[in-house]
């Protein structure tokens, strides 16, 4: 039979077709399936593949030595926490985030401080020319070593150019750009970036060469191109943060060398990126005094605690529906606590809309978030601020009991620090407490319990 001219893929799990199908298979997701020409096997995959099977030999697991995994500073302490400690050398590292967040930016840092240390790096840019490159570094601040630049977007070249320099490091800014001639789609699609991804891992694990991969994301947050992507790669780092704003939030989503969910704090300055020793209270910095709707809240982020502002508008609906927008948190999580509002609390807020943001353009998932959240409406609510100098955290359940949390102390010694001298903490995590911390902590069992505990038992009526 001959074969079809044509393939289907889809664009968030890269499941393959012969025809056009509306809901994925594989993922699920409707409406993902884009088409591609189907690529002619080249004779580059031939080499690929007999590259592969002579290089493979099995080792016992006891004579494997860890040396290998010796780590290797990126000159930011705050990205080496991200990767669980430092760079592992023959990793393949993912970079994602929306454009201008700083990505080639941060990249050329590392790049100019591993060079300054002895390391050869190979920057191949695929988006800029090499003036362009040239004057962005002339902008950064610091030492650095000098970095052999390429502006390439063909994978054949590229990996003459790894076997000609003989790199420690290479940058592939972005993984979208590049391209192999015998994958006859255009590059940014999907046979190509997996194509490539697949090609430039096998570099890495058999040269021990370190691959870090810029990779733009789609409207939806994650990489463009299949999400297997996400699972070739050793580790995938996602560029967080309000482009206006001048601080980034790096965050490991995939770490096959340390913990997930870790986060550094960056500040974007004139000359580049600088880490932010304190981001507690970066993130509190310009919190309203006195402003109804603010509420402060301690997260964990991986082993980290962080202390966020959340500010909820409740205002009067001028139309049928009230509307709820949720900035940095989930939307049915917010729908959620207004029903719980509404129903163990009493609010009517059916005729109030509610937008909730966390400052500073973190997105949270913890639902540890849940108290201050409901401390925040139910203070926009009545107008009424909460105390300056308090903070809270905790799961709201759904009878509108207050569920523990983790790692309680850590989040109450972090706000301590930071002179918040008040913490509202689910009742059932006062058990966990250390001693010292417990004159701080106002234990609450319920949501009702909580609004009479921040608010006072008469709380002044909405006007
Ligand atoms: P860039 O690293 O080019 O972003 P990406 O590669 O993720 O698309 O970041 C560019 C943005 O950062 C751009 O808006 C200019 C700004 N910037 C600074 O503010 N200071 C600097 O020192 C540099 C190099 C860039
Ligand atoms: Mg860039």
């Amino acid at each position: 039979m001959p074969k079809p001219a044509k393939v289907f893929f889809c664009s968030e799990c890269g499941y393959e077709s012969s025809k056009w199908l509306g809901q994925c298979p594989g993922c699920r997701a409707w409406n993902t399936f884009v088409e591609e020409p189907v690529k002619k096997a080249g004779p580059a995959a031939g080499i690929q593949k007999q590259r592969i099977r002579t290089g493979s030999k099995a080792t016992p697991l006891s004579a494997v030595s860890l040396s290998d995994h010796d780590r290797v500073s990126s000159g930011m302490e705050e990205l080496d926490r991200v990767l669980g400690g430092g760079i592992v050398p023959g990793s393949l590292i993912l970079v994602g985030g929306d454009p201008g967040i700083g990505k080639s930016t941060i990249l050329l840092q590392v790049s100019r401080y591993l060079a300054g240390n002895g390391s050869r790096v190979l920057y191949v840019s695929g988006e800029e020319s090499l003036q362009q490159i040239k004057m962005r570094a002339v902008r950064l601040s610091g030492a650095g070593g000098d970095v052999m630049m390429a502006s390439e977007t063909n994978l054949d070249d590229i990996l003459q150019l790894i076997e000609t320099e003989k790199p420690d490091t290479v940058i592939v800014d972005s993984i979208q750009t590049v391209f192999r001639e015998d994958v006859s789609s255009s590059p940014g699609s999907v046979s190509q970036v997996r194509e490539c991804a697949n090609v430039l891992m096998q570099t890495a694990k058999s040269g021990r060469i370190t691959i870090f991969l810029v990779g733009h994301v789609t409207k939806e947050g994650t990489v463009a191109g299949p999400r297997v992507l996400e699972h070739m790669v050793d580790t995938v780092l996602y560029f967080e943060g309000d482009r206006s704003a001048s601080y980034r939030i790096i965050r490991a989503v995939k770490n096959r060398f340390g913990a997930t969910n870790e986060v550094g704090v960056f500040e974007m300055a004139g000359d580049g990126l600088h880490e932010v020793a304190n981001p507690s209270s970066f993130m509190l910095e310009g919190r309203p005094e006195g402003a109804s709707g603010s509420a402060v809240t301690a997260v964990m982020e991986g082993t980290r605690p962080l202390l966020l502002e959340l500010q909820a508008l409740v205002a009067r609906t001028n139309f049928g529906l009230p509307r709820r927008t949720a900035v940095g948190i989930d939307q049915n999580r917010l729908n959620l606590l207004i029903a719980v509002l509404e129903k163990r609390a009493g609010l009517s807020l059916g005729e109030y809309d509610v937008y909730v943001n966390i400052t500073g353009g973190m997105r949270i998932q913890d639902p540890s978030v849940d108290l201050a959240v409901v401390s925040s409406i139910v203070s926009g609510y009545y107008d009424r601020p909460l105390r300056q100098d308090a903070a809270s955290f905790g799961e709201v359940g759904l009878t509108g009991e207050i569920r523990g949390v983790s790692q309680v102390s850590q989040r109450v010694r972090e706000a301590v620090k930071l002179g918040y001298e008040v913490c509202f903490v689910p009742a059932v995590s006062m058990r966990s407490l250390d001693q010292s911390l417990r004159a701080h902590c106002v234990p609450v069992s319920t949501v009702s319990d909580a609004i009479t505990k921040m608010f006072g038992a008469r709380r002044a009526e909405r006007q």
